[in-house]
């Protein structure tokens, strides 16, 4: 019996046994009996885990920090873990989870197949897992939410063809061990491809970087700079870190603001290159809307309620149920339409070094 119902059955039994000895429920006992109540309601309070790879990037901040306001807001249970990029400390947290009952465990894994282990572990329990923004590969996986991650990809390709339709392009991809960086490979490279069969476009340089790390973003920059003696004309990179470093590795070579620059996650940092000219756009995710989302879709899991899913996303060994959202487009031109007005970063801040003649008027 899954555990929930079994809990509810608990609950029932206890309010059946009070009624069926009702004659006994006299007043003297009747504050006993909400008492009894009151500590089966709070045993029953759902408890979520949720194992995250990392904390480094802002945007996982605030994934964290909107979870946990969400669920004191629900009035639920929710145990966090950062796990540093470490695969098997990612395990052992989900395990800990895991023992300590968690109805539904979400996990935005580090490593997407390595993850498998903890979907077998989860079940092993009976506690459903959501694979949350990255997806899980070759497992049982309950449910995916997630962004349309390869329209992300599609997004960056189509505002940089637009800008640049012939040249040199660098693509400066992510995590080998994420699903999502091969996703958005894969929806940039479809809208480079026809220009690349024309001749128009010529990917000269194509790398991704281990762990995300802007570190290694800025050494296949200047890896790419050096080989192609500085004649690069757009750089498609993943994310707004990897684009933190490609852009560190061009301002050695006084290119910035010179050669357009893609990125995703409208980081604080990224926003503030926008509006200064140093990088291109970004691919802004609404944060607040994943978690809410995977959080209410938890919920449901854990309820044993139906769930409304508006996609199946293949991984390798099964469609697994999947909630997608839209990406958006940031560029210098709707930062005020998108980012202040959603308020996901104060105007103040992103526009801190933009001359206040030269700053939009704030709504
Ligand atoms: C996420 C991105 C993030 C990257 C690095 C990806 O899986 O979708 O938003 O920038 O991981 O953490």
């Amino acid at each position: 019996m899954n555990k929930r119902l079994k809990k509810f059955l608990a609950i029932a039994t206890i309010t059946t046994l009070c009624f069926a000895s009702l004659i006994g429920c006299n007043n003297s006992n009747k504050e006993d009996t909400k008492k009894d109540d009151e500590k089966a309601m709070d045993k029953d309070v759902i408890k979520i885990g949720f194992s995250m790879d990392t904390l480094k990037e802002e945007r996982w901040q605030k994934d964290r920090d909107i979870l946990l306001a969400e669920a004191k807001e629900k009035g639920i249970e929710i145990i966090i873990q950062a796990a540093n990029g470490d695969d098997n400390k990612q395990i052992a947290q989900a395990e800990n989870m895991i023992s300590q009952g968690v109805d539904v465990l979400m996990v935005a894994p580090h490593n997407a197949e390595v993850a498998a282990a903890i979907v077998e572990n989860a079940h092993a329990e009976n506690i459903p897992v959501l694979s949350y923004d990255r997806l899980i590969k070759n497992s049982d996986v309950d449910l995916y939410v997630s962004f349309d991650n390869e329209k992300v990809g599609n997004l960056q390709g189509e505002y940089i063809t637009k800008l640049v339709p012939e040249g040199n392009y660098v693509y400066i991809g992510g995590a080998p061990t994420d699903n999502n960086a091969h996703l958005f490979k894969k929806g940039a490279m479809d809208i480079l491809k026809p220009f690349i069969d024309d001749g128009k476009i010529k990917l000269v340089y194509d790398q991704m970087s281990k762990d995300w790390q802007p570190s290694e973003a800025q050494k296949h920059m200047e890896n790419a700079l050096t080989a192609n003696k500085n004649k690069v004309n757009a750089v498609i990179c993943a994310n707004d870190g990897t684009a933190g470093g490609a852009i560190s590795a061009l301002s050695e070579q006084q290119l910035v603001g010179i050669v357009p620059v893609t990125g995703q996650d409208a980081e604080l940092a990224a926003c503030q290159r926008i509006v200064e000219g140093k990088q291109t756009m970004t691919v802004y995710k609404p944060i607040p809307k994943l978690a809410k989302t995977a959080l209410d879709l938890a919920i449901k899991l854990a309820m044993g309620e139906t769930i409304d899913t508006n996609n199946t996303v293949n991984n390798n060994k099964i469609d697994v149920p999947s909630y997608l959202l839209e990406p958006i487009v940031v560029d210098k031109d709707n930062m005020m339409d998108t980012i202040i007005k959603d308020n996901y970063h104060p105007f103040e801040e992103v526009y801190k070094n933009v001359d206040e003649k030269d700053r939009p008027e704030n709504m």
